[in-house]
This record gives C-alpha cells, structure tokens and sequence, in this order.
C-alpha cells in the first residue's frame, strides 16, 4: 500500500502538527506494508507567499526536515522530497487544470474561509484558487492509495478525488488512482491562549522549545475558564491541557488519576501544568537528542532531500509517461523513441 503526504514549510513544527499529521506519519512508516513518500509542499507556500521563498521558505524547508528526521521519520524507510525537485508535480498540474471546473474550486471551503479571513495575504491569484489542483498533483503522480491529513484537508481531498474521476473518465483509461484520505484519531490540542494551535496565532509550543521557553508557556496556559479557586472541582472535557494527556500520555492509570485529581480539586491547574511540563520533556526526549545529531550533518539533511528525489522522480516520470499517453501527447508514441 502507497502512502503519501505533504506539509506546506511553515517553519519548525508544533505540537499541534506533531499530533495531528507527523506521528501519523512515523507509525505509517513503520508498518512493513506500506511504501511511504512525504514531501515538502513548497509550491504551494508560494500561493500565500510569494515574495519570500529566498529569504524564509527555504529556510522553513530546511527545518522541516530536521524535525522530521529527529521525530522519527527514516530516511532510509520513506522517500522523503522537496516538491519543487519534481517538474512533474506542475507538469501534472497544468492538465488536470484543464478538466477541473472552476465551481469546484470555488466552493472549496477551505478557499471561501481562507479569502475572507486571511488579511495582509495576496491570495487573490490563481493558483491559490488552483491549490487543490496542485494537491491532486501530487497525490495522483505517485499512485497514492492512501493519504494521512488532519480533518481539515478533507474537502481537498474529496475534490481530489473527483478530479481523478473526471480525469479518467474523459481519457477512457484508469490512469490516475482515486486515494482514501486517512484520518487519525487524535485529541485537538488548542494552542495556549486556548485557540487552535497556529504559528500565525503565536500561541504554539514547538517540538524544538527549549526546557525553560517549554516551561514558561505551559504555565502559561489557560485552563479551565470555569474553576476559579483551586477548590473548585475542575472540568477536564472543557479544560485546554487535558487533551495534551490524552495525546501524549501512555499511561492509562495516570490519565485517570489526573482526571478525577482534577475533578475532585485535589490536583490544581499549576501542579498538573508542572506534570505536563515534566511529560513533554519525557516524550520529547529522544527527539531533542536527535535533534542535536542531526544539526550536526547539515550536508546530510540536503543529502536526504537529493535521494529523495531520485526515488520520487523516477516514479512521478513513470506516471506523467502514462498520463502524456492516455491524454494523446506521448512522444514515444509519436517518434516512436
Ligand atoms: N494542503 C496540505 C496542508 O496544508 C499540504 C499538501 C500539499 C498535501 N499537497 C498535499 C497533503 C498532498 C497531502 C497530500 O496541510
């Protein structure tokens, strides 16, 4: 089974993506069944982001991987690539802009919000509204069956789906394969001010915090808005650091104990805030030590990217073969070499 994903280069990673994507994507990588890609979405940072790829994405690529390497992902399990390494990403793009209806793109809602949220962005260009487009792309090159996205990405996905649909449908052939999106079920974990957790919120605590930075933003967090006083029985379900339990405890017996400690008011916000700092430096452990090594290499960490691209090339140039094909435009079939 082929999996793939992606990430826009955002920066370092947070807790929320770790969570939400980046385990998913490490417990995928270890399953002996699958055959895993996960590329950095570069491209698509340019629909927001125009003017800076020189001065910040590139930067923001470089320590992507770094986290991805240090949280676990193995170079030597999955490809892992730049997209813009890969020609064939906006080759594939270009037609399947030609059969992909404007409404489709336009009643995206991930686009529609987006549009009337986002200030100081210029998305008013084309391939912001062709982002989903881009995105089918990238699925479809490498025959992806399966697609690990957090919740949001849902809406693409489906548009991606019927893209390929229409796609094979005009072309009479099943050149393209539909992919299942892959859900995790995973706690949403809220940033600090108890908003969802968003480098653009500035409310994020990153895998790479140091101890101390890691320290001052959890006890800084705002808990239970209904437990006033420490006697107060406090209410887990609405309280913004349980979730961080529930998504990186792996003690059952000591979820329970904090969930009725905090119900019962015998544990207080500041003392279960100093037990989540000491769980976080726990998980985080291994990877800081990572971290460090790989920091160590930086040469190594463009190596990856390379090899990556020697391995993702070769088969997203075996699929544009196929499409070129199916479409009618091969020059093989043309020239006959
Ligand atoms: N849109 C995804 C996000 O913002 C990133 C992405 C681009 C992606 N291409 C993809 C995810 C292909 C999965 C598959 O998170």
């Amino acid at each position: 089974m082929r999996i793939l994903s992606g990430m826009q280069p955002t920066g370092y990673m947070h807790l929320g993506n770790y969570v939400g994507a980046l385990k998913n994507y490490i417990q995928l990588q270890n399953d002996p069944n699958h055959e895993t890609f996960y590329f950095i979405a570069d491209i698509h940072s340019l629909t927001s982001n125009q003017a800076h790829y020189k001065d910040e994405i590139s930067n923001y690529i470089f320590n992507m991987v770094v986290d991805w390497l240090a949280a676990g992902i193995d170079p030597g399990r999955s490809t892992i690539f730049l997209q813009s390494d890969i020609p064939e990403h906006c080759e594939l793009y270009t037609l399947l802009s030609m059969i992909t209806p404007i409404s489709w793109l336009e009643r995206n809602p991930t686009y529609k919000e987006k549009m009337e949220e986002i200030e100081g962005k210029e998305l008013d260009n084309l391939g912001f509204l062709g982002y989903p487009v881009l995105q089918t792309a990238d699925i479809a090159l490498y025959g992806a069956d399966s697609v690990p996205v957090g919740k949001d990405q849902i809406p693409h996905l489906e548009i991606s789906r019927e893209i390929i649909r229409r796609f094979n449908y005009i072309y009479q052939q099943d050149v393209l394969k539909e992919p299942q999106p892959l859900l995790s079920s995973v706690p949403k974990l809220n940033g600090l001010d108890g908003r969802k957790m968003s480098k653009s919120y500035n409310n994020a605590i990153y895998l790479s915090d140091d101890e101390e930075t890691l320290r001052t933003k959890v006890m800084s967090m705002v808990t239970d808005v209904k437990r006033a006083r420490k006697s107060d029985p406090g209410h887990p379900d609405e309280c913004n650091l349980f979730p961080y339990y529930l998504a990186f405890c792996t003690d059952e017996g000591m979820i329970f104990q904090i969930r009725k400690d905090c119900e019962t008011a015998v544990l207080g916000c500041v003392d279960d805030k100093k037990k989540l700092v000491q769980l976080l430096l726990d998980v985080f452990a291994d990877y800081k030590r990572k971290r460090q090594q790989v920091l160590q290499n930086q040469n190594a960490v463009y190596d990856i990217l390379k090899e990556g691209a020697i391995k993702a090339g070769k088969v997203a140039r075996e699929t544009m073969e196929k499409v070129r094909s199916a479409v009618g435009m091969s020059s093989k079939n043309r020239y006959g070499s």
